[in-house]
């Protein structure tokens, strides 16, 4: 049908109309807000690339909380910056670890919160990587029984899910088999099954002090070029007992998140990481941007393209917003 029997703008002429054919809605449902956590009390700090965005103590995380939760917010994911760093991370997964007290406080003053927590190598290696590291190489199979320790850490400590970033091979089944045999059956895991070696991390690697010491993280994070290889992630993390799968970086995988959502029937997550963020900040501080407008656009899209769940540093912001 072609113009002048069909105006698109008909449907377009005000705000009644807009309203009333609009296709897709943020929710307060929708977001997850990452939080770092650090040692110590009545710590503050803010994160030099990163404006608006802290590194906080476990009771300035309550404090936090309280006003987030009056907003909307239903769920944060938590970072940990341990006491002290090691080869193999054994920091991560102690029972008074940065991470498994701050779940623990959580969880007491306000039960019904999601706390998800990441489980990864990077922030407690010494050598910043993601795994077990041998001569310069980032092992996979020895990795995988370290962060399935960390995983029951985190949900002996009250976590109501684990969510693996390291990208090893094989690590959502190990989680799965650990927390089963532990009788935490219940507990769902949300696999970054696509994550792109990026360079949209560089802000986070500031705020969790995790850069990687040498190297990269080609060897296990994906391809950027790659789209099909997402899905053949994505494929294997469900077979191996993921509940939630995630894209990451968002903005700039926005057809991966599409394709996700398409190809397999389960919730999609996208990271709207610290590079993203940042970059909405820095451009709204010089007055070059709207950064409300552009956030919510920015938010919008992720969602329009498939996402279920959005893990943003804008979630305080978005929440007020909507
Ligand atoms: C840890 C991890 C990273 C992010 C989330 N979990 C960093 C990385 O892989 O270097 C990035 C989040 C962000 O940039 O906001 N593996």
């Amino acid at each position: 049908m072609y113009f002048p029997i069909y105006r698109p703008r008909r449907t377009r002429q005000n705000n009644f109309f807009r309203d009333l054919v609009r296709e897709t809605y943020l929710n307060k449902n929708d977001f997850v807000y990452p939080l770092f956590v650090c040692p110590g009390s009545n710590i503050k700090k803010e994160i030099k690339s990163m404006p608006d965005v802290f590194q906080y103590s476990t009771d300035n995380i309550l404090r936090e909380l309280e006003s987030l939760i009056k907003s909307g917010l239903k769920s944060v994911i938590l970072f940990g910056i341990p006491e002290y760093k090691d080869p193999t991370g054994s920091s991560g997964a102690i029972n008074k670890g940065v991470v498994q007290e701050c779940t623990r406080e959580i969880k007491k003053y306000f039960s019904e919160l999601i706390v998800i927590t990441d489980v990864c190598l990077c922030e407690y290696t010494s050598h910043g990587h993601c795994g077990v590291v041998k001569d310069s190489k980032i092992l996979n199979d020895e990795t995988l029984e370290l962060l399935a320790l960390q995983a029951l850490s985190h949900v002996e400590a009250g976590a109501d899910m684990v969510a693996p970033s390291d990208m090893m091979d094989g690590r959502v089944g190990e989680i799965r088999k650990i927390l089963d045999k532990n009788g935490f059956f219940n507990i769902p895991i949300m696999a970054y099954s696509a994550k792109y070696a990026s360079s949209f991390y560089g802000p986070f690697r500031d705020a969790a002090e995790s850069p990687p010491q040498f190297g990269d993280r080609k060897s296990y994070q994906m391809d950027m070029a790659n789209s099909r290889e997402a899905l053949r992630e994505v494929e294997l993390d469900i077979q191996e007992g993921a509940d939630i799968v995630m894209v990451k970086p968002a903005l700039s995988y926005l057809d991966i998140i599409y394709q996700v959502k398409n190809k397999f029937n389960r919730p999609v997550a996208a990271y709207n990481v610290s590079g993203e963020y940042s970059m909405i900040k820095a451009a709204g501080k010089l007055g070059w941007i709207d950064e409300k407008q552009v956030m919510y656009e920015t938010l919008l899209s992720i969602k329009r393209a498939g996402a279920d769940i959005i893990l943003t540093y804008f979630a305080k912001d978005i929440l007020k917003m909507i």
